[in-house]
């Protein structure tokens, strides 16, 4: 039977699907979930560092009796925050005590905020690795982009600098050079990065002149944006690529490996379609592996990256007129 596993941040994973951090990966039941219906792992959804603080002074505000001492205030801050942080401490440590699968625990961090010394106690108590889930808004008119660029970078090396585990960043493609960021991110010693995260839209209604969320899960035609820059990547870094948006089924995944992902990862098919749709993605994979005589996923894995197929191809972002006379209705 064909062998499906892989490595992934340094990490034995029987196979290249790991749940994404959403909901799904919140309680320990569902962990478990995730791990009978054959995931190689799981992202634990994120901790937010803001909100982390935000819970802090909400309660410590609202709560007249405090508020007028310092010390009151201060203490109240502290402990609902650290409530919070327990339970998330309490996910880490039941998952890896119930769990056979690698638990990456995920942190939606600020550039240098405290959320350095939490992500040291999910590591104490056992997390296999760290998702840093880091996007800016950048809307301030002042800001350039050399700032943002920065900002990120002074993240990456914080992190690597205080965490002495495997390490993958969760990013967005909004750069104007990506491929230098993410070049330079292997510079930093990073482990992986996530290409790329899909995150909250705002869209209008009409009818009812009222903001609302725009579609919150991907369709099945988002993943070209993560294969393109996988294949322009995956050769020319030393990190491990993990593809994610749009991936919806097995020949889905077998193109991103072709791109040369190391892993992928599954959200919105997972919440639409349920946790039986791990099988049949395995067995898609598996199908195509024996019909085409592969037994490991090295044997294919990059071999349609930039340096091994046409590099024009993915590089190329015009439509022009003879292309499509050339391709029009060809898969
Ligand atoms: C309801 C929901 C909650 C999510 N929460 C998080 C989160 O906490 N942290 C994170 O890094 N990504 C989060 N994501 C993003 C997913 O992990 C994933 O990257 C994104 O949905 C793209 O993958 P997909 O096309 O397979 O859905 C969330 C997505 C959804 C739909």
């Amino acid at each position: 039977m064909a062998d499906l596993s892989t490595t992934y941040l340094g990490l034995n994973l029987k196979n290249p699907l790991i749940a994404a951090s959403s909901p799904l990966t919140a309680t320990l039941d569902n962990l478990k979930r995730c791990e009978d219906a054959g995931l190689g792992a799981i992202v634990l959804k994120s901790i937010f560092e803001e909100q982390i603080e935000a819970i802090g002074e909400d309660t410590a505000s609202g709560s007249d009796a405090y508020s007028a001492h310092t010390d009151g205030y201060e203490f109240l801050r502290e402990s609902s925050k650290e409530r919070h942080i327990d339970a998330y401490l309490a996910l880490v440590e039941g998952a890896k005590a119930s769990l056979e699968i690698p638990v990456i625990a995920s942190i939606n961090c600020r550039s240098n905020g405290k959320w350095i010394e939490y992500a040291k106690r999910f590591v104490a108590v056992g997390a296999d690795a760290i998702e840093l889930n880091h996007y800016v808004v950048a809307t301030d008119v002042e800001v350039e982009g050399s700032e943002i660029e920065k900002e990120y970078l002074s993240l990456v090396k914080h992190a690597r600098k205080a965490l002495d585990l495997p390490l993958s960043l969760k990013m967005g493609p909004a750069f104007s050079s990506l491929a230098n960021m993410l070049r330079r991110f292997d510079e930093l010693n990073i482990d992986g990065v996530v290409l790329f995260n899909r995150f909250y839209n705002p869209d209008i209604n009409i009818d009812r002149m009222k903001m609302v969320p725009a579609h919150m899960l991907s369709s099945k035609d988002e993943y070209t944006l993560s294969m393109r820059w996988t294949a322009l990547m995956s050769q020319q870094v030393r990190y491990d690529i993990c593809a994610s948006t749009g991936i919806w089924d097995g020949k889905t995944v077998i193109k991103q490996l072709l791109a040369g992902a190391k892993s992928v990862q599954l959200c919105s098919v997972l919440l639409k379609q349920g946790l039986s749709t791990v099988f049949k993605i395995e067995s898609e994979i598996r199908q195509w592996m024996e019909s085409n005589s592969y037994e490991s996923l090295d044997q294919f894995r990059g071999s349609l990256s930039q340096e091994h197929a046409d590099p024009m191809t993915w590089e190329r972002v015009q439509y022009m007129k003879s292309i499509l006379d050339a391709d029009a209705g060809k898969e």
